[in-house]
């Protein structure tokens, strides 16, 4: 394999963008998340948690479409199951700035597929068509349109679905190549990926397991991809990302416990600037990974679990952080 290959850029319409880039996760990769992804990872694309155009073309007070500057570049991603609310749900995203708009084909949630979202949409092309159809009128050229993708839904048909998708107006497919059943746990369908790779002339992003620079590589070995999502990895670790970037330039980047910990009391604050003073109830789910390396985890995991309030926290994770702060790989706090 070529080496430069992993310096390399991604090209999708008019955007250049790094290799490797962060998957959505809704509940998860929310904006206070994205913005310290971005202190660790300056140029890579981030894509929001995904939202039905009925809620962004509905909603008085814009809050799915905030975001802080620092998170661009950003793509918004979408849920559709009809053409209703597509034209100003596009009309408001744009408006608000993001550089892509991604369709959602892969959610499994049974409350998103039942309404025909989803990746239920991969079991309905004609209805798929019309969407993306919608899609692509509305967006004009203006920003990218990118289709995110499952192995399918109940049975396979990423092949079919993603050749569809890009002769409709899809700049990049992104696969995450299980079905629906499968959930994020079964094995994943590497060779269904690089068909889908194989086929398509648009870029093809990967989405399954990236967690390390090693993990990367085999991906593309067994695939071909151009590109790679970084998903569950970055859970309670935005420095993920630059981990593996900077292992893909034979560099090494770490993170100590005290970083990390220094990192939490960072999310817990944008977590309450962001939400509000409950914001610490959220920031629940991110905890256990940033303390996962701390004397004792699980007793302390309990304990923070356990508080009601965001002070509470607070001091509980500043009794765990060490007196002395060190600095790691040039990050400075
Ligand atoms: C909690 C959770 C929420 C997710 N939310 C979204 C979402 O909003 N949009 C989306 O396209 N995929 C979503 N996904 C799928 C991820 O983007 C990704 O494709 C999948 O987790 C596999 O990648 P990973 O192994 O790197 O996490 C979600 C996954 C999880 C576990």
């Amino acid at each position: 394999m070529n080496n430069s290959f992993w310096q390399e850029s991604i090209k999708i319409e008019n955007l250049t963008i790094p290799r490797f880039m962060a998957a959505p996760l809704d509940g998860v990769t929310d904006s206070p998340l994205r913005q310290l992804i971005r202190h660790f990872s300056p140029t890579e694309l981030l894509m929001t948690e995904m939202r039905h155009v009925a809620c962004v073309s509905n909603e008085k007070d814009g809050r799915t479409l905030k975001y802080d500057p620092v998170e661009q570049p950003l793509a918004f991603q979408f849920s559709a199951n009809k053409l209703d609310f597509i034209d100003q749900a596009v009309e408001k995203v744009i408006a608000a700035g993001f550089i892509m708009i991604n369709l959602n084909c892969g959610c499994p949630a049974p409350c998103v597929t039942k309404s025909g979202s989803g990746s239920a949409l991969m079991a309905d092309i004609p209805r798929f068509i019309q969407i993306i159809n919608q899609f692509t009128k509305a967006i004009n050229g203006r920003v990218p349109f990118t289709v995110k993708i499952r192995a399918g839904y109940k049975q396979k048909n990423a092949l079919e679905f993603a050749k569809v998708a890009q002769d409709h107006g899809a700049s990049s497919i992104m696969i995450h190549p299980r079905t629906q059943p499968e959930g994020f746990t079964s094995r994943l369908d590497f060779d269904l990926a690089r068909q889908v790779k194989e086929a398509l002339s648009v870029p093809v992003v990967f989405s399954g397991n990236i967690n390390s620079f090693a993990h990367a590589k085999r991906v593309h070995e067994l695939t071909g991809v151009d590109g790679f999502m970084i998903g569950r990895a970055l859970w309670g670790a935005p420095w993920k990302m630059r981990e593996i970037t900077d292992a893909a330039q034979d560099k090494v980047f770490t993170v100590d416990t005290s970083l990390a910990l220094d990192y939490a009391l960072k999310h817990l604050d944008l977590n309450l600037q962001c939400f509000g003073p409950r914001g610490f109830i959220p920031f629940k789910k991110q905890l256990p990974q940033y303390i996962r390396s701390v004397h004792d985890a699980s007793t302390w995991r309990g304990r923070l679990l356990q508080t009601q309030s965001a002070d509470d926290m607070r001091a509980m994770l500043q009794e765990l952080v060490q007196p002395t702060q060190r600095q790691t790989s040039g990050i400075s706090i």
